[in-house]
C-alpha cells in the first residue's frame, strides 16, 4: 500500500497553504518527501528544481525545507535559547558574524529576544516551539512546513505560532505549509491542500473546502464552529460570509447589519 500517490502540487515563495486530512492520510509522508527524508519509489519531488533524489542535493535541500515537528523536545538541542538556534547555522559552518545576524534574526521574527539566556528546559511548551521555529529560520529557508506544531499547544501559543506563520509568508516570503488537524487553522490559510488515503482531494481556497460539508464528512474532517453558526445565520436569512477567518469578522458583520 502507498502512503501518498498521484500527487501533483507546486508550492510557491510567500504562499501560506493548509495541508489537512484524517490521521492516516499521508500529510507527515509529504512532509517528508518534501526534505528528502523519504524518497519516492515512483515519481519526482523538486525543491527549487532540484530533484530529492539527486546526488549530492539533500543537504542544499534539507536547508532550503525546514520541519517543525510536533514535539520541540524532539528538536530541540539543549543549552540556552541563543545557543539552540545556532546550532544549524554553525553546522554549515558560517562566519561567526554570520552566525550572530542570524540568530538574531530567527530570534526577532518570533520575538524571543528577551529569552536569549534562558536555558531551553525552563521554557514553557509554546516558547520552546518558537525556539525550534527560530532554529529553522536561522537556516534561511525557503519553504517551512510545521507539522501539527500546535497540536500540543495551549490556544494562546496556537495563535502565536499561526500569526508567525502568516507573517513568515506574507512579509519573508516563504512558503509556508502548516499542517494541522484545527480546520479554524486552515481556514485563515491562503490555499489548503486536502488529502485522503494519500490523494489529494481538494487543492483551493479554504472557503471553497469549508463550505463542502460533504467532502469534509467524507474525508473525517470537523466543520470548525464559526462555519457552523454562519451556515445557521445564513439558513435564517443573515447576510454574513460563510468563511470568517475569526471570531471578530463574524461580529464585524453583524454590526455592520444591524
Ligand atoms: N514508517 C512507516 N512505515 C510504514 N508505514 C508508514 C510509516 N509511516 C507512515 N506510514 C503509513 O503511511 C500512511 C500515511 O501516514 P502519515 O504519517 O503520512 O499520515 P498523517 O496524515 O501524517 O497522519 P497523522 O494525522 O496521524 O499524523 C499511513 O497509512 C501510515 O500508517
Ligand atoms: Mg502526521
Amino acid at each position: 500500500m502507498r502512503a501518498v500517490a498521484g500527487v501533483d502540487v507546486t508550492i510557491h515563495q510567500g504562499e501560506f497553504v493548509a495541508l489537512v486530512g484524517a490521521n492516516g492520510s499521508g500529510k507527515s509522508t509529504l512532509a517528508r518527501l518534501s526534505n528528502g527524508l523519504l524518497l519516492p519509489t515512483e515519481g519526482t519531488v523538486r525543491v527549487a528544481g532540484q530533484s530529492t533524489a539527486e546526488a549530492g542535493a539533500l543537504w542544499e535541500i534539507r536547508r532550503r525545507v525546514g520541519i517543525v515537528w510536533q514535539d520541540p523536545d524532539n528538536q530541540l538541542v539543549a543549552g540556552t535559547v541563543e545557543e539552540d538556534v545556532a546550532f544549524g547555522p554553525e553546522n554549515l559552518g558560517l562566519p561567526p558574524e554570520e552566525i550572530s545576524r542570524r540568530v538574531e534574526r530567527a530570534l526577532h521574527l518570533v520575538g524571543l529576544q528577551s529569552l536569549r539566556e534562558r536555558p531551553v528546559h525552563t521554557l514553557s511548551g509554546g516558547q520552546k516551539q518558537l525556539v525550534a521555529i527560530a532554529g529553522v529560520l536561522a537556516m534561511e529557508p525557503d519553504a517551512v512546513i510545521l507539522d501539527e506544531a500546535t497540536a500540543m499547544l495551549d490556544p494562546n501559543s496556537r495563535r502565536q505560532v499561526l500569526a508567525i506563520a502568516q507573517r513568515l509568508a506574507v512579509e519573508q516570503r516563504v512558503a509556508v505549509v502548516m499542517i494541522t488537524h484545527h480546520m479554524d487553522e486552515a481556514a485563515v490559510a491562503g490555499r489548503v491542500i486536502a488529502l485522503a488515503g494519500g490523494r489529494v482531494v481538494f487543492d483551493g481556497p479554504p472557503a471553497g473546502l469549508l463550505a463542502d460539508t460533504a467532502l469534509l464528512q467524507r474525508i473525517g474532517l470537523d466543520v470548525p464552529p464559526l462555519v457552523l453558526i454562519a451556515r445557521r445565520l445564513r439558513e435564517a436569512g443573515v447576510d454574513v460570509p460563510l468563511v470568517c477567518p475569526q471570531v471578530e469578522n463574524l461580529a464585524d458583520h453583524l454590526c455592520r447589519l444591524s
